[in-house]
């Protein structure tokens, strides 16, 4: 190895990273979450993790998934949001489930034979990875109204599986993006799954999910099945003076000049502190510091930051076209009246004429917004604020259309 390679990699390594998953070295605080996740699943307990997107979940999730795996814990961690139906994730449980048992082939098909048999579970091994996988023989048009009556066959099948298991191996389900779940699975998803876990103690479930309306509603509405079934917790953002000095450290360490605290404050305002908009901020930083400093030491300036933004959001034009073009007038008005009233009072009446609009169209547009991951809610100081998922549409909008 060459001795100057130390250096030369950590300057041509980008430290930020946004989307994909972050190794559990790099993410900034969020240890009391992880430390609760995995508590869940050590316990047999049921946790509700609930948080808009781009905060961080699943980062949180894959933490407390490989610290447990890591020590012996049998995890299944499913996104939900990835599988076109219920029968799709469920055949994914179940070949979870029989890919991670420890036992040889054969006592592993037996038990999953055994304690899935409601699902009739077909295996097939082989393949270039020597893979076990299981198909599920259930036939869907008996299922026309309890659509999600295969899943919680699955998670019975799940706790049976998990008591044959020695006391000392932790079991858990974690499902991302769990609402999806619930939003296809209908009106009776939510009894279903309820009346299937709540007498689960063996294995540890955590469901997260980023519609934080609903699944706000859902966990704290008494007369909801999920209400005081488990815990929640509310995944808000990160601690400012934290995140700031991890950003600080990183750029410094590139061998970067930072002058002072004013341009990392500059990142953190410009993506409104959410986290996932702070990384890619802060990743095009950089790269723009390094395309500048081949000769000196580039240097961090707030002009920097703001030069870097309008790129960015620049590049994200045909995306946010795109999405901008599928709304209808209304919910694009409905947006614009947001970024003008800074989220607050945008159902009021007089909110509402200011874009042409009777209240209750410009209520419907807004809860098709939060449907669409557009809009979230944002609580401080007793009052709720409406805010755009991603800060950088919100940019977009005011450069394109405003
Ligand atoms: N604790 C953290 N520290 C630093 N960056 C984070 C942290 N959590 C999230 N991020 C940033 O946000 C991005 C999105 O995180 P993710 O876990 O996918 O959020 P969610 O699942 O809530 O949508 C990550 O790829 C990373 O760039
Ligand atoms: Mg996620």
């Amino acid at each position: 190895m060459n001795k100057e390679s130390g250096n030369d990699m950590e300057f041509k390594h980008n430290p930020f990273r946004f989307g994909g998953d972050l190794g559990s070295d790099e993410l900034v605080d969020r240890a009391e979450e992880t430390a609760q996740v995995e508590a869940t699943i050590r316990n047999g307990e049921k946790l509700f993790l609930i948080g808009p997107r781009r905060f961080g979940k699943t980062s949180i999730l894959r933490a407390a998934d490989e610290k447990l795996t890591r020590s012996g814990a049998i995890v299944l961690r499913l996104n939900a949001e990835a599988f076109p139906t219920v029968e799709m994730l469920v055949e994914k449980i179940v070949t979870a489930a029989a890919v991670r048992l420890k036992d040889r082939v054969e006592a592993r098909i037996e038990k999953i034979g055994k304690f899935f048999s409601r699902l009739k579970p077909e295996f097939k091994y082989g393949g270039a990875g020597q893979e076990l996988s299981v198909s599920i023989g259930i036939d869907s048009s008996a299922l026309e109204n309890r659509p999600v009556k295969p899943l919680a066959d699955a998670l019975d099948g799940l706790e049976k599986l998990a008591r044959t298991q020695p006391g000392s191996r932790p079991v858990g389900l974690i499902l991302d993006e769990f609402q999806t779940v619930v939003t296809r699975g209908g009106d009776n998803a939510e009894a279903q799954i309820r009346a299937a876990i709540q007498e689960h103690h063996r294995v540890g479930y955590v469901f997260a999910g980023s519609q934080t309306r609903l699944m706000t509603e859902m966990t704290m509405n008494h007369d909801r099945p999920f209400y005081r079934l488990g815990s929640n917790r509310f995944i808000g953002p990160l601690p400012k003076a934290e995140f700031s000095a991890h950003l600080l450290k990183q750029f410094r360490r590139s061998g970067f000049v930072v002058a002072n605290d004013a341009p990392i404050e500059n990142i953190l305002s410009l993506a409104e502190e959410v986290p996932y908009n702070v990384q890619m901020l802060a990743h095009n930083c950089w790269e723009e510091l390094r395309a500048r400093g081949r000769s000196q030491p580039a240097k961090l300036t707030g002009a920097l930051v703001v030069h870097v933004l309008r790129q960015t959001v620049k590049g994200l034009d045909p995306l946010f076209t795109q999405t901008w073009t599928r709304l209808t007038s209304v919910q694009q008005r409905a947006l614009i009246s947001v970024i003008r009233r800074q989220g607050s009072g945008i159902t009021s009446t007089e909110a509402a004429r200011s874009i042409g609009l009777p209240v209750p169209s410009v209520q419907s547009a807004l809860r098709s917004l939060h449907e669409q991951s557009i809009l979230r809610d944002d609580s401080f100081a007793g009052s709720v604020r409406t805010r755009f998922d991603d800060p950088f549409f919100a940019e977009w909008i005011r450069v394109t259309v405003m």
